[in-house]
């Protein structure tokens, strides 16, 4: 009787783990750049830093950012290292994503990466984003109130780049879409809008122009704070 009763008990408690795993599983949608916002406020909880609100308009300006680059990651990093002007800002990320650019908030740090090889949220992060100390110092940051985070595909598949941006502005009251919901902008994923974005359909074509040979593995990635 007492073993049933353990048994029983054992079970209960099984599925109340599973259950609360499950639910936890369904806020995070099969979304890349979900994913690493999640890596990231997961990271920066264990270090006793606060979570970061998942803003979809920073984390669609994030994914501007990337377009920026046209696929080329050697522009990445390295000694070719190469960085969109700020006042693309204004000018051209934020009405590509429907963000009102009075609205813009200042960006306290942001990672890149570029790499020839696909890897999932969570590798992405520990390998090519966190870096050296100062992306830790970045990551770590107080600065910051809310994320947003873009990872995209050239020509549906390599290179793939991350890039995640960091602001200091109110979450509600910054980056702001003109229409009050957020304007999917394909090709590429962003993070906070709720948007299933996974297939290869979802990653394809910064149109082409850019044939990198994909055998060669690049890693490029740089952290700035401000
Ligand atoms: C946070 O990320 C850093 C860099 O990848 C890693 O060294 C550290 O172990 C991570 N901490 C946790 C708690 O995951
Ligand atoms: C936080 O902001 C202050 C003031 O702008 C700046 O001096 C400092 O470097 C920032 N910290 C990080 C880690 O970026
Ligand atoms: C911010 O937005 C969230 C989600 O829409 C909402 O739950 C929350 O109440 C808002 N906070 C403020 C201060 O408006």
């Amino acid at each position: 009787m007492a073993k049933a009763m353990t048994m029983c008990y054992l079970l209960l408690i099984i599925f109340f783990v599973y259950a609360a795993t499950a639910d936890t599983q369904i806020k995070v949608t099969n979304n890349p750049a979900d994913k690493l916002v999640a890596a990231i406020n997961e990271n920066r909880t264990a270090h006793k830093a606060s979570s970061l609100t998942d803003n979809p308009g920073l984390a669609c300006i994030a994914l501007q950012y990337i377009k920026a680059y046209q696929g080329d990651c050697g522009a990445v990093g390295g000694s070719d290292a190469k960085k969109p002007p700020e006042s693309q800002f204004a000018e051209v990320f934020a009405p590509n994503c429907g963000v009102v650019a009075s609205t813009l908030a200042p960006i306290t740090g942001r990672f890149l990466g570029c790499e020839t090889k696909y890897l999932h949220a969570p590798e992405a992060f520990s390998e090519i984003l966190i870096r050296n100390q100062k992306s830790l110092d970045i990551l770590y940051s107080k600065n910051h109130t809310q994320v947003g985070a873009a990872v995209t595909g050239t020509d549906g598949g390599s290179p793939y780049f991350w890039c995640v941006l960091f602001s200091s502005g109110k979450p509600n009251k910054t980056f702001t879409f003109e229409s009050g919901v957020a304007k999917i902008t394909k090709p590429g994923c962003f993070s906070g809008a709720n948007d299933e974005c996974s297939g290869a359909s979802d990653w394809s074509a910064l149109n082409g122009i850019w044939l990198f040979a994909t055998s060669v593995l690049i890693a490029m990635g740089f952290a700035l704070a401000l």
